[in-house]
């Protein structure tokens, strides 16, 4: 048995997160999770939210509640829509935990202590009236560029020159509106990720079966990009992990936090304390997934990400894990995926432009959402949701190809045989030729699905369901039925069987068919078909089924034009 640890990005908390958001990371994650058990390995499945930063800040004053009150709340929103979406986690964490406070202060203890920390005196804005130092998107002004009233210290939005706040005319507090500002002197660590280049390069470059996505993006940050430039990893803010070395203050940084971007890939291992803290497991229980003189050198461990995180997760973390000089796992293969579109456009939170998750899930049952964004997940490009390609997919490979399949087939038994697997008849060529094509057709699934293949998997299982549709179409019982009763019953022996063959098979892609289909089947029996002959007996004579209500819906002209409509870009803020 394998044991594969495996996380996902981990969401931000300000706010609830887009379909772009969701296939880019957790929808990918849970498709292999769900897989790997099936297949009897042990898996550990962690996803968190990612609560630090000015972004958490600035949400939590927009909706006028206190930062950690408010990370409480959207962590809740968001664990809520994880399970509507059927995320199979076995943990969802917090970056904000306890663990992840001691666990970020242990690994900064540790850098400081092999001399990879060092402190460094930059200049940043300080309001008076306010009492703080303003990150850059806390600072507004008047652009030096193009005279914008309301540009950002960091950049400004009407003519996109990328700003530093001292450049700013009038600048003014976003807090209060104060102009009573000044540039003062302010002491940060620095990581010297520097010293770790080769060390890394060494790394990345033996990992050769990596996706060239992820490849090239690594390369291109620490090879030509400024990637591996010392980076600051406090900051001043008060929502955060407080800068302590281990559990010693920290002389001179006193009031300052770390840096988000710090902390969030250290939560992927408090993680795994959290659930073993919330499963009342001892630590050795956690530490042989990540620590390897503890057991997880046995482990593998598999991230999935959007692009944009690919370069923290290739560089920041390890050089973080490395740098301690202490045996924790590194990752083992990153499965970088690339963006969803919207319509011809992008997906837009500030402008309401796409359909969120909640939204998703208040118009149809997860199941849709979850074969159309992994059937089209964005992996060697971009791709875009259209309602025309989610109607026609829907449509085709769900009702028409699975739902219609096991429709007939039951009803069709019902109404000749009652409703058990009838007895008579024999197997003959038809089904020989259909049990070696499923054969060839599974492995291949399974090869795709081991390698995070996602697209060819869905094709593959979706050609998987057509060889049903297509051995009905040979044999066609309703028509034997006429002249040879007999035979009729051996072919929906095995077209019942089919069943549940295609519910086991689905079920990391369609979790809630394949519950239903199960319930229909009257069966718990979801043994892997690693013989597809004996999967095909699962179901013996005279075991008993009912018809499944309808298994997967249409979706009308009349529906997609309004939802087309609706989720255009107009959603209040
Ligand atoms: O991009 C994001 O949503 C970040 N919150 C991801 C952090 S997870 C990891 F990459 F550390
Ligand atoms: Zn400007």
């Amino acid at each position: 048995m394998a044991r594969h640890l495996i996380t996902s990005a981990i969401p931000y908390i300000n706010g609830i997160k887009h379909l772009g958001n969701l296939v880019g990371s957790q929808l990918p994650a849970d498709l292999f999770a769900r897989f790997q058990r099936a297949r009897g390995n042990e898996v550990l499945f962690l996803c968190a939210t990612d609560e630090h930063g000015t972004p958490a800040e600035l949400a939590a004053a927009k909706a006028g509640k206190p930062v950690d009150e408010y990370c409480a709340e959207m962590w809740a929103v968001q664990a809520e829509i994880a399970k509507g979406f059927r995320m199979s986690f076995d943990h969802f964490g917090r970056s904000s935990s306890e663990q992840n406070r001691k666990l970020t202060q242990h690994f900064a203890a540790r850098l400081a202590d092999q001399g990879l920390i060092k402190e460094v005196t930059d200049q940043q804005v300080y309001s008076i009236t306010d009492g703080r130092f303003l990150p850059d998107r806390y600072i507004e002004g008047t652009c030096p560029n193009c005279g914008f009233d309301s540009a950002r210290g960091d950049q400004c939005d009407n003519c996109t020159k990328q700003l530093d706040p001292v450049d700013l005319i009038n600048p003014y507090s976003t807090i209060s509106g104060s102009t009573d500002l000044e540039v003062r002197d302010t002491k940060h660590l620095y990581l010297r990720q520097s010293e770790m280049k080769d060390q890394l390069n060494e790394w990345i470059s033996s990992k050769t079966d990596w996706p060239i996505l992820t490849t090239s993006i690594a390369k291109k940050w620490l090879n030509d990009g400024d990637g591996l430039q010392d980076r600051g990893i406090t900051r001043d803010l008060s929502w955060g992990v407080p800068v302590k070395r281990g559990d010693e203050d920290w002389p001179g940084m006193e009031g300052k936090v770390f840096y988000v971007w710090f902390d969030a890939p250290i939560e992927y291992i408090a993680c795994a304390k959290e659930w073993a803290d919330a499963n009342d497991k001892p630590d050795a229980e956690w530490e042989r997934w990540w620590r390897t003189d503890k057991g997880a050198d046995d482990v593998r461990y598999t991230q999935f990400m959007g692009k944009d995180n690919v370069p923290f997760h290739t560089l920041s973390f390890p050089v973080t894990i490395l740098g301690s000089g202490e045996p924790w796992k590194l990752v083992d293969y990153i499965k970088g995926l690339n963006y969803l579109n919207y319509d011809g456009g992008q997906f837009s939170t500030s402008r309401g432009r796409g359909v969120f998750m909640d939204q998703a899930l208040a118009i149809l049952p997860a199941d849709y959402w979850r074969w159309w964004l992994l059937s089209h997940a964005p992996e060697s490009n971009d791709s875009e949701f259209t309602w025309e390609n989610f109607q026609a997919s829907v449509n085709k490979d769900l009702a028409d190809v699975l739902g219609n399949f096991v429709s007939r087939v039951t009803k069709f038994c019902r109404s000749k045989f009652g409703e058990s697997v009838p007895d008579g008849g024999t197997w003959g060529a038809p089904e020989e030729a259909l049990i070696a094509e499923l054969t060839t057709r599974i492995r291949a699934y399974e090869m795709h699905m081991d390698a995070m293949e996602v697209r060819k998997s869905a094709a593959e299982l979706r050609a998987i369901w057509a060889a049903g549709n297509e051995y009905l179409q040979v044999t066609a019982p309703w028509s034997t039925f006429k002249t040879d009763p007999d035979q009729a019953a051996a072919q929906i022996r095995m077209a019942l069987n089919l069943i549940r063959l295609y519910s086991v098979l689905s079920a990391p892609f369609i979790p809630d068919a394949y519950a239903s289909l199960m319930s229909a089947m009257q069966t718990s029996d979801d043994t892997w078909p690693d013989d597809v002959t004996a999967a095909l007996g699962a179901l013996s004579i005279g075991h008993n089924f009912t018809v499944p209500e309808v298994t997967f819906r249409k979706i009308t002209d009349d529906e997609r034009a309004e939802w087309e409509t609706r989720f255009s870009g107009t959603r209040d803020e």
